[in-house]
């Protein structure tokens, strides 16, 4: 059972873009909801399924055709985050990474050699992307890095550092690295972008991080020891790399905001469907004011996520500025995904804290919604700079 609507008033969708989500719903229901149960209790990052989605078009959603990508628009790549994710969170922000993290900046900022190397090979999905920008004293303030990236005497790099909470990079082949290359700094001036192949030498994966949840998503450290790059592996221009960060995570946003969504929707529709089957006092729990209202206000709520995220794609795709909007767009649509998956839970009882249900899934998952591509916190703040023009710390 779903409730999403097909269209609304400010956002019809194209048919493009609802024959995208159709396709993506039936295979997600199809090959992902049966299994995601067991993803999570197995950690199982499912490799092969990722050749499954290429093959659909999912690896390059909003790729155009001539770099092997299906071509569509990004409301449509943020659509299919939100169906992926309704039937597996892991699954969903392993694609959002590689598509928006990974793969959409090299087409931003890339030089023609430099799409045509690395874009079809990650829109086919023969390799997965991977974005390295955190580290274990850098998440909030990513600016102050220690990852430095040492010129040598022919022009080319050697970083040195160690990644952390780096999505999908235990199986990446694309590694969008970013790294100090000016000496004597020590903030968001002196970094630059990278594009960095998951077999370079000096490149391996340390620690595997245990998570509270998104357990079919492949998280670690990501250690650089001396890694060789070229002077033409530089993504855009030197120590202008924090930009692209900043910028890749205004679109990046938009897609968690969709990923937040899909969790939210699945939690609602298990909730609502739960609510019209188990009886109490004789009668279905959904016809007690007490659980038809949490339900009203929960499915108030997603719509209102909804038409946020779908405006932020809206502007982006128009080339509109659009960091206040998706940060607006994270930022609910995060904190909705936590508190409708802790109602869905309350709407199930002990079933909903049982993992006999999805809904203890959908409420782990929910809540990194809210922490990473920026915390809400974060949110609030790139809101307020640009609102009030102060610089807000
Ligand atoms: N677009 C373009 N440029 C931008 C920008 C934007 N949205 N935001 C900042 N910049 C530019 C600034 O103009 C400035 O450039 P100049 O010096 O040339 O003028 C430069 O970037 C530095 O900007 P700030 O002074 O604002 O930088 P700051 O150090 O104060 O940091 C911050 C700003 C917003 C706090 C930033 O550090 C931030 O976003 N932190 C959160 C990091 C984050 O989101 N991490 C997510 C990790 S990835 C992930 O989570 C993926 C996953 O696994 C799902």
């Amino acid at each position: 059972m779903t409730t999403t609507p097909a269209t609304s008033p400010q956002f019809s969708l194209t048919d493009d873009q609802r024959e995208v989500r159709a396709m993506v719903r039936e295979f997600a229901d199809a090959r992902i909801a049966p299994n995601a149960a067991a993803w999570d209790r197995g950690h199982v990052f499912e490799r092969s399924l990722y050749t499954e989605l290429a093959e659909l078009g999912l690896m390059g959603v909003c790729v155009p055709e001539e770099y092997g990508g299906a071509g569509m628009d990004f409301l449509s790549y943020v659509l299919a985050v939100e169906e992926l994710s309704r039937a597996d969170a892991g699954v969903g922000v392993t694609v959002a990474v590689h598509t928006s993290a990974s793969t959409l900046p090299i087409l931003h900022w890339g030089t023609e050699e430099q799409k045509q190397a690395w874009v079809p090979r990650l829109a086919s999905g023969e390799i997965i992307g991977s974005f390295s920008l955190t580290e274990s004293g850098s998440g909030s303030d990513a600016g102050s890095m220690l990852t430095r990236a040492e010129e040598q005497s022919d022009g080319s790099f050697r970083i040195t550092g160690t990644k952390q909470w780096i999505t999908n990079g235990g199986h990446a082949g694309s590694f969008l690295t970013f790294a100090r290359t000016e000496p004597g700094t020590t903030d968001a001036s002196g970094v630059s972008a990278f594009l960095v192949a998951g077999d370079a030498s000096g490149l391996s994966v340390g620690r595997v991080e245990e998570k509270l949840g998104l357990n079919s998503s492949n998280t670690v450290d990501m250690v650089y020891d001396a890694v060789p790059v070229a002077a033409s592996d530089l993504l855009g221009t030197r120590a202008k790399g924090f930009r692209i960060a900043m910028q890749t995570l205004d679109g990046g946003r938009i897609t968690i905001a969709g990923q937040a969504l899909g969790i939210a929707q699945a939690a609602f529709d298990l909730a609502a469907q739960y609510a019209g089957e188990r009886t109490t006092f004789g009668k279905p729990i959904g016809s007690h004011q007490g659980i038809a209202f949490k339900l009203a206000e929960m499915s108030t709520e997603i719509e209102a996520a909804r038409a946020l995220t779908y405006r932020a794609a809206a502007l982006k795709m128009a080339d509109l500025p659009h960091t206040v909007e998706g940060a607006q767009a994270k930022l609910f649509a995060s904190g909705v995904a936590r508190r409708v998956t802790g109602e869905s839970i309350q709407v199930l009882g002990g079933y909903g804290y049982s993992k006999e249900f999805p809904a203890e899934r959908f409420y782990r998952d929910a809540k990194i919604t809210e922490i990473y591509e920026g915390t809400s916190e974060i949110q609030k703040l790139v809101i307020a700079r640009r609102l009030l023009g102060f610089d807000v710390r």
